[in-house]
């Protein structure tokens, strides 16, 4: 397919939707997110040496979580949720607060829809303008080495991530 892909075209394609999700599932660009108490409140899980006690919250307080290693939880996501594997999406069916890349709640983004179509609609792009897009390893090494992650505010790549784009002749 050569012509500019329309959102209906998307929408048709599995393997792309699958692909971004699992990309933002293990390479989310919000490292961490923070949200402070209002009033005293209780969470239901977390506390304790298995994490399934209730924690109390002051009002005032400050919660940090990490988006990044909620979406590689073993206990939801299973065994390889450190694996890059967009075919889980066939099958995996995350629970309501398992997977948040656009958050939940009165504070989720408003921009889901919009942002999850321009990847989709780049990806496409790219593939329909290169012939291959050839992974040159982290950094300049050998390619041997593991993806790594900077975990911030914002996550990113540690090191460059190199490749070479062959264009369509
Ligand atoms: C893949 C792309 C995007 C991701 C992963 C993303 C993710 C997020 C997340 C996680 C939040 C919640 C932040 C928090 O809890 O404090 C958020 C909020 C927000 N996003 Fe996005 N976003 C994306 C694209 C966009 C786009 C394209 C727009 C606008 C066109 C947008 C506009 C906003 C706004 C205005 C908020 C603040 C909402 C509020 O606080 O009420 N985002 N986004």
């Amino acid at each position: 397919m050569d012509a500019i892909p329309t959102p209906d075209q998307l929408r048709k394609l599995d393997l792309l939707a699958n692909t971004v999700k699992e990309s933002m599932r293990m390479y989310h660009p919000l490292g961490l997110n923070i949200r402070e108490a209002r009033t005293d409140a209780i969470l239901p899980v977390g506390g304790g040496p298995a994490g399934k006690d209730a924690i109390s919250v002051s009002a005032g307080q400050m919660i940090v979580y990490s988006v990044a290693g909620l979406q590689r939880n073993k206990a939801t996501v299973g065994a390889d949720a450190n694996v890059w594997d967009p075919a889980r999406w066939d099958t995996w069916k995350p629970k309501y607060g398992d997977y948040l890349p656009f958050s939940i709640g009165p504070r989720q983004c408003p921009g889901r829809v919009f942002g999850r179509f321009q990847i989709q609609y780049i990806l496409v792009r790219l593939l329909q303008e290169f012939d291959s897009i050839e992974w040159c390893g982290l950094g300049g090494d050998d390619g041997t080495e593991e993806m790594k992650i900077k975990v911030e505010l914002n996550l990113k790549c540690a090191v460059p991530v190199l490749c070479n784009f062959t264009a369509r002749c």
